[in-house]
């Protein structure tokens, strides 16, 4: 071999990792069709009824609580401290053919991000992104003993413009701390989080899809790991992020509208209790229930609170009715944060937008089922949809309460409220409208 080809031969092993990566994306560029047809949609120029713009008035709905760090939390962690370590091109893991077919939760990406906190160290460590893999953790972790975990769900999709976005990720890590600190867990910058979720993004671009019908989730996690039995504040923690590339919650052609098991005997939430907040611990106890309801044909738990049986949320999804209110008026009520309710950043976001386009009414209102069955005698019932990240908009058509089956003609209406709330939030996910709900990750 001439020296000039062990120089080249040199190169290219030492550069194997970013080859492999290149011809990767080449492929799945190539092969995948979507792309095309999401530009062509976009340029498919159809006049939207509402037009939401960047005026839109982005408040919350509620402002949230305001984090306050505990005073002996230590350093907290900063992005620009990032520590990087890459897989080697034998971890790197195939790309899914089919985005269309991704399913939830089953294939993750080749990188996480961890972040630990010591308080014996001072506090929250340096973040790192490191290839995808298992946690060691002593057997006594309190995240393993008294559920002393919380997490969040957020996607990030990849626009018709090629883009990756968020969509207001502000919102999940103060939901995140409020549950930090309802968990005697320590909290953290979310903005600093933010910036090391969006490297992470960054690295494993290529795992979000190129096409509508699917996105990339992203599941920050937090838990205790001290390695002791007390039920007890954790000196030590784990924050940490993987990536899921998941498909639609509707496949093309089918209507998507689901059933509901409303049985009054089970609750998922109360007053005094972590409703409102994301931890896991909220999330075991409705796993039979939801196992009675497929039992039943059922496809959702609708989660009833009190004697009157009021709604409160629909699986994992809060819920919402589009009705005619006794003024004669058409309404649209989701319950109120009262405690019971996880607050939903579709929600508040459907409510903000809602009120901006101002065609109806729009309020957060406790509603029974009683006042479902009267309503839906009264053909004043118009729709009834839950919402939440995974799914934008989860259309309901029946209920099974006190052994009755309840129709919702959700899907019968001409020109569906739930259509135009998912259509024009995922316009502005997807990038076909410009907003600073959506932010875009360099
Ligand atoms: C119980 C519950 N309600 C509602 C929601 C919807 O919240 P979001 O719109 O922030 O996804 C979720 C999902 O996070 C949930 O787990």
């Amino acid at each position: 071999m001439t020296t000039k080809m062990a120089i080249n031969a040199k190169d290219i092993f030492r550069n194997q990792h970013r080859l492999i990566r290149f011809i990767e994306q080449s492929i799945r560029l190539c092969s995948n069709q979507s792309l095309k047809t999401a530009q062509q949609q976009q340029q498919k120029a159809s006049t939207p009824d509402f037009e939401i713009t960047a005026s839109v008035n982005t408040q919350y709905t509620h402002a949230p609580e305001p984090i306050k760090h505990d005073k002996d939390l230590g350093h907290m962690f900063k992005a620009s401290q990032m520590a990087v370590r890459l897989a080697t091109p034998q971890q790197l893991q195939p790309k899914p053919d089919n985005d269309e077919e991704l399913g939830f939760g089953k294939l993750f990406t080749d990188h996480m991000l961890k972040i630990y906190y010591h308080k014996s160290l001072g506090g929250w460590q340096k973040p790192e992104i490191t290839p995808l893999e298992n946690l060691v953790m002593h057997p006594a972790a309190k995240v393993l003993h008294y559920a002393v975990e919380l997490f969040e769900g957020m996607k990030a999709y990849r626009g018709v413009d090629g883009k990756i976005r968020i969509f207001r990720p502000d919102m999940n890590m103060n939901r995140m701390n409020l549950a930090a600190q309802r968990s005697g867990l320590p909290t953290f910058e979310g903005k600093e989080f933010v910036q090391c979720l969006s490297r992470l993004l960054s690295i494993d671009s290529e795992w979000v899809p190129h096409t509508e019908a699917a996105s990339l989730y992203i599941r920050p996690t937090l838990i205790g790991i001290d390695p002791t039995l007390g039920v007890a504040s954790s000196d030590s923690a784990l924050l940490y992020s993987i990536l899921s590339p998941v498909g639609s919650y509707f496949k093309t052609g089918s209507n998507g509208a689901v059933s509901l098991l409303a049985d009054p005997s089970y609750t998922r939430a109360w007053p005094g209790g972590v409703g409102n907040r994301k931890m896991g611990s909220n999330y075991a106890p409705t796993i039979n229930v939801q196992k009675e309801a497929a039992a039943r044909g059922l496809q959702q738990v609708l989660w009833l609170y009190g004697e009157d049986h009021q709604l409160t949320e629909v699986g994992t999804m809060n819920i919402f009715m589009f009705y005619v209110n006794d003024q004669g008026e058409q309404e649209l009520i989701t319950p109120p944060l009262n405690g019971l309710i996880l607050p939903g950043i579709t929600r508040d976001s459907i409510l903000a937008m809602t009120r901006q386009w101002g065609k109806f009414k729009v309020r957060e209102a406790t509603f029974t089922m009683p006042m479902v069955s009267e309503l839906l005698n009264q053909g004043r019932l118009l729709e009834l949809f839950g919402t939440g990240t995974a799914c934008v908009v989860s259309p309901i058509n029946r209920i099974n309460y006190l052994g009755q089956d309840l129709y919702i003609p959700t899907m019968e209406q001409e020109k569906p409220v739930h259509e135009l709330i998912r259509e024009t939030l995922t316009d502005i996910q997807y990038g076909k409208v410009d907003h600073p709900w959506s932010v875009v990750i360099d």
